[in-house]
């Protein structure tokens, strides 16, 4: 195995929640030149081709390295999967208006689950702290809730509380200010950024995790806040018994370079109610949801490009691993996009938010028709 396509292993594999098994029988690596790759850094900054960017960096070759699954495999034949999950039905590549894209490798039916992503970082938001687990934001059954009024954060299973080994970091020190401060100033974004140096101190990620996904620019006036909530993450563990050595990522280069990723990259956590099969039988674009339970950053979710009519969704139903599903019928090949705002907006208002948060124009088919 090359060490580039070990990378890829490494990347996508706890995204796609399955082992992927010995790449040179199950996947091919299929390379396109890299004259494509330089048409298409003239597009939007929402083409976060910096994904593949770094796979050319690491591959150290002139070639951009692209991940095609088997079509013939089907995440919908759960029944047969004693042994493991079968690939989704997509594959990565490039688009010829927005670097890469995620395609369809199949035909997918409307209501198909497409696949599920567990996120590299996520936090409950400041109201639900106390409401939901405190790893993957399921609601916790009210008789727990009521007894945890206080000041203790929940896990609703004993799995989820294995899995936190973030938790062991974080209980070292007194996060009061820090919380408080988010509290103040209706921040969520340095929640998660809390959460991941955790997650980095506590050794189960890198502290270079996120540099796959395509960072925001940032604004002078946030660098100076920016600097407030870096001072303050570095005098919490410093209050604490972590060791310098294990804390040398802190710095504030790599707040900056984090949080430039996650505002683009974060998505809001609405839980739907119901099972999946309800959400089959809406046709809407919309499920109906509850307030927001936290925020996480995923991988393979952000490589979907937008558009104002989607072809598939993002739904959570129980906790925060994301599930995509199709909207319609997709032809094999097809290009798989999510809405990134509210669709029910107008014309006017979409391309301005549009414009304003993720920093490109629409040209999707809805747009250019004004609708
Ligand atoms: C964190 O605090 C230590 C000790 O006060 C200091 O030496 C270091 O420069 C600080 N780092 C950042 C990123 O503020």
């Amino acid at each position: 195995m090359g060490f580039g396509i070990l990378i890829l292993k490494l990347v996508l594999e706890p995204i796609l929640g399955y082992s992927m098994g010995p790449w040179a029988t199950t996947y091919k690596l299929s390379v396109l030149s890299s004259s494509d790759f330089h048409t298409s850094q003239r597009m939007s900054r929402l083409a976060r081709y910096s994904f593949w960017a770094l796979q050319l960096r690491k591959l150290h070759s002139s070639h951009i390295a692209t991940l095609s699954f088997p079509s013939s495999f089907s995440t919908s034949a759960s029944q047969s999967t004693a042994t493991r999950p079968s690939p989704p039905p997509i594959h990565v590549g490039l688009t010829e208006y927005a670097g890469r894209g995620v395609f369809a490798s199949r035909r997918i039916s409307a209501g198909e689950l497409i696949h599920t992503a567990q996120p590299i970082v996520s936090h409950p938001s400041l109201s639900s702290v106390h409401t939901v687990c405190y790893f993957c934001l399921r609601k916790l059954p009210s008789s727990a809730r009521s007894l945890e009024a206080s000041q203790t954060v929940s896990f609703c299973s004993t799995q989820c509380e294995d899995q936190s080994k973030f938790y062991d970091v974080e209980k070292k020190a007194d996060w009061s200010r820090f919380n408080e401060y988010c509290r103040l100033q209706g921040l969520k974004y340095p929640l998660l950024v809390k959460r991941l140096a955790c997650q980095v101190i506590s050794g189960v990620v890198s502290s270079d995790v996120l540099d796959i996904l395509q960072p925001e620019i940032p604004s002078s006036d946030r660098i100076s806040k920016m600097k407030k909530e870096v001072a303050l993450l570095n005098n919490t563990f410093e209050g604490s018994d972590i060791g310098s050595e294990q804390m040398a990522f802190l710095t504030e280069e790599w707040y900056a370079g984090v949080l430039a990723r996650i505002r683009i990259n974060a998505f809001r956590i609405e839980l739907a109610i119901g099972s999946y099969e309800d959400l089959l039988s809406l046709a809407a674009a919309s499920v109906e949801a509850e307030a927001a339970v936290g925020n996480a950053v995923y991988v393979l979710p952000s490589l979907y490009n937008h558009d104002c009519d989607p072809n598939v969704n993002i739904v959570w139903i129980e906790n925060v691993d994301a599930k995509v599903k199709a909207l319609r019928d997709i032809e094999e090949g097809e290009e798989l996009r999510i809405c990134y705002i509210d669709a029910s907006m107008d014309y006017k208002a979409r391309q301005t938010i549009l414009y304003e948060g993720f920093g490109f124009h629409c040209n999707c088919l809805r747009c250019a028709s004004k609708d």
